[in-house]
């Protein structure tokens, strides 16, 4: 006999090298709390059919309410041998109450109970981040409100392109966040259905009412098929990718605060709080956070790839293989988190520093588009009035000027068109104040843009 729960068909132990190789409960002890929730609605729901008696009921869950005190206090001894967190619990409760612990199993699989226990983990680690990621959005739209005339030059191909408000440029961070919330809450309503009473993949002949244990666990239904309950783990790689995506949208901006933070912008600083030092070079204040969030992002997608990998050439129903499912996801899960959270805290250390954002515009002849705008306002068609400032660009370029400061003779050189009305035209100010539309960069709408963010974060 091999002294397992599992051994009576064994007349050998295990060998060591196996125990080690199959034991989980390293990794899978961080589930301890949602494995008791789902055995005491699983025994609740047993004594309610009349499988279970009422006191057997009461025994085992305070047994079980014990163990989880146990565990929380870190006073639990995990087991190696006892391979996994479902099997070192049923195994403890036993010790603890005697043979009436025996009877928890009934009418249930670590299959069924291990895809009730992540789903349950995940859908507490959705919503605590989804309460990050508000907070951080919050952050983008209080900053866009404070600098919503703050002007930098917006940018394609990295060059200087056309003036655009700070607070629209947060605001478009906002709008990714925004979506990558809605993922996470469509794929914590698909993911939040039970799969208990799958038992090991064919159901089971006791008189279980799903329905019930799934209402105490506060899933909204179950599982309809009891193959697809215990082999679905599609829900773990939708959270990835929605974690992936998540960290795409952060590395993105961790790029750009890179990039301002550096001398050659000069757009930004970042409180001395949130950056670090150089062990060498005494001068040096380093964006770290940004570097180590777009760092990250790598792992998270390669925790995508593992889980995405991992299921494509599964048969039904459950296999071990599933046991690989937990250590990618609780990464994705702690790299999404950490880095949203402390993203939430950064935002708000960020100080902008708004001549040097004007200047780099200046430099750049971002209201090029402008001029050219103008002369189609005159009666010119846009293809030539493109041409004509194409002409006064090498000509400022030349002169080293930026356009609103070429004396009026010279702009008429290029097209008599021109008028001293332009001048009003060409300052960033006019420029950005000029795209009033919804969903531009005018400041006033930049302002209405961040009061709708902030109901549409009051309404999620
Ligand atoms: N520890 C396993 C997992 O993580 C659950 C146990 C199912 N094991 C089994 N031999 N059927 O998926």
């Amino acid at each position: 006999e091999s002294g397992k729960l599992w051994g009576g068909r064994f007349s050998a132990s295990t060998d060591e090298l196996v125990e080690e190789f199959t034991a989980s409960v390293d990794f899978d002890k961080r589930l301890a709390a949602c494995d008791i929730d789902g055995s005491i609605a699983h025994v609740t729901m047993l004594a309610r059919v009349g499988t279970l008696t009422e006191a057997e009921r009461d025994q085992i869950i305070k047994g079980l309410k014990d163990i989880g005190t146990d565990i929380a206090r870190g006073e639990f001894a995990w087991s190696n041998a006892l391979e996994d967190v479902h099997m070192n619990i049923e195994a403890r409760l036993a010790e603890r109450i005697g043979d009436v612990g025996k009877k928890l199993h009934t009418g249930r699989s670590r299959n069924d109970q291990i895809a009730t226990d992540i789903r349950l983990y995940l859908r507490n680690e959705i919503d605590e981040l989804t309460v990050d990621l508000d907070r951080m959005m919050t952050a983008l739209v209080d900053v866009a409100e404070r600098e919503a005339d703050t002007i930098i030059p917006g940018f394609t191909h990295l060059q200087t392109a056309q003036p655009v408000s700070f607070g629209h440029h947060m605001l478009a961070w906002f709008e990714m966040l925004y979506r990558d919330r809605s993922r996470l809450v469509d794929c914590r309503r698909r993911m939040n259905v039970s799969p208990l009473g799958a038992a090991a993949l064919a159901g089971t002949r006791f008189p279980i009412d799903r329905y019930d244990s799934a209402e105490q666990l506060g899933f909204d239904g179950i599982c309809e098929n009891s193959l697809d309950a215990v082999s679905d783990r599609d829900f773990a790689i939708e959270f990835s990718s929605c974690a992936s995506l998540i960290m795409m949208h952060l590395s993105r901006m961790s790029e750009e605060l890179v990039l301002w933070m550096s001398q050659q912008f000069g757009f930004i600083d970042i409180d001395d709080a949130f950056c670090t030092g150089s062990s060498i070079m005494p001068q040096k204040k380093n964006p770290d956070i940004p570097e180590l969030v777009r760092g990250k992002t790598g792992r998270v997608y390669g925790d995508l790839m593992a889980l995405l990998t991992l299921m494509k050439a599964q048969p039904l129903a459950y296999n071990r293989d599933n046991q690989e499912d937990k250590e990618p996801l609780f990464d994705a899960i702690d790299t999404v988190r950490a880095s949203v959270k402390i993203y939430a805290a950064l935002i708000p250390a960020i100080t902008v520093k708004p001549d040097a954002m004007r200047e780099a515009a200046r430099r750049g002849l971002a209201t090029a588009t402008d001029l050219a705008d103008y002369l189609v306002e005159k009666g010119i068609a846009f293809r030539d009035a493109h041409a004509i400032v194409g002409q006064i660009v090498s000509h400022a370029l030349a002169a080293g000027k930026d356009l609103v400061d070429l004396p009026l003779a010279e702009l008429r050189q290029y097209c008599s068109a021109i008028d001293e009305d332009i001048f009003d035209q060409l300052s960033l100010e006019a420029s950005v104040a000029a795209r009033r539309h919804p969903g531009g960069t005018a400041p006033d709408q930049v302002r209405a843009a961040a009061r709708r963010a902030r109901e549409r974060l009051q309404n999620t």
